[in-house]
């Protein structure tokens, strides 16, 4: 579709926090429980109906691993929308892996560096754990409104809230 409205986003967090995972859900509706660590970055595409408006989504899918931060400018520079996610399983105790407080310098870096209209959404994955979770949603989403982000807790095993986080955004940005 030639008048398809073309919204490129790119996903940054912390390595293992379902990045990839959550967008091959939302492009090809599959899980994998060994989902490979991504190299440098990957790129999708998907074309959707949002509010009955024609949206191609074009994905760059960051690797978290931190010898790989300084190629993220590459990525976040053309973006009208972030999705930053972390692991709601993280635990603060667990450094390096406190992947919300990491979540949280992707913010700020975005907020010195990124293209200033940009829609960011904080996305906390794998709510599916319920269980072994260490970030709670209230502390999150306090954290989410004081920086004008959209929330949402998504599973990218179970699909909750998957698609909502890709739709959500497209919502909010600009007509084309
Ligand atoms: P990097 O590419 O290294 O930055 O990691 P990533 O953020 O892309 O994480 P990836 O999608 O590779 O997922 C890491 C691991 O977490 C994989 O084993 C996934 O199967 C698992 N995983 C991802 N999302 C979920 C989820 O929502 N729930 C559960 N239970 N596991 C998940
Ligand atoms: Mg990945």
């Amino acid at each position: 579709n030639l008048n398809a409205k073309l919204v490129s986003r790119v996903l940054l967090g912390d390595m293992g926090t379902g990045k990839s995972s959550l967008v091959i859900r939302f492009v090809k509706g599959q899980f994998l429980e060994f989902q490979e660590s991504t190299i440098g970055a990957a790129f999708f595409s998907q074309t959707v109906s949002v509010n009955s408006a024609t949206v191609k989504f074009e994905i760059w899918d960051t690797a978290g691993q931190e010898r790989y931060h300084s190629l993220a400018p590459m990525y976040y520079r053309g973006a009208a929308a972030a999705i930053i996610v972390y692991d709601i399983t993280s635990s603060v105790f667990e450094q390096p892996s406190d992947s919300f407080a990491k979540a949280k310098k992707w913010v700020q870096e975005l907020q010195k560096q990124g293209n200033p209209n940009m829609v960011m959404a904080l996305a906390g994955n794998k709510c599916d754990l319920e269980d072994k979770r260490n970030v709670t949603a209230e502390e999150a989403r306090a954290y989410a409104d004081e920086n004008g982000l959209f929330f949402l807790e998504t599973s990218a095993k179970t699909a909750v809230n998957v698609n909502d986080t890709f739709y959500e955004i497209a919502k909010k940005l600009p007509r084309a």
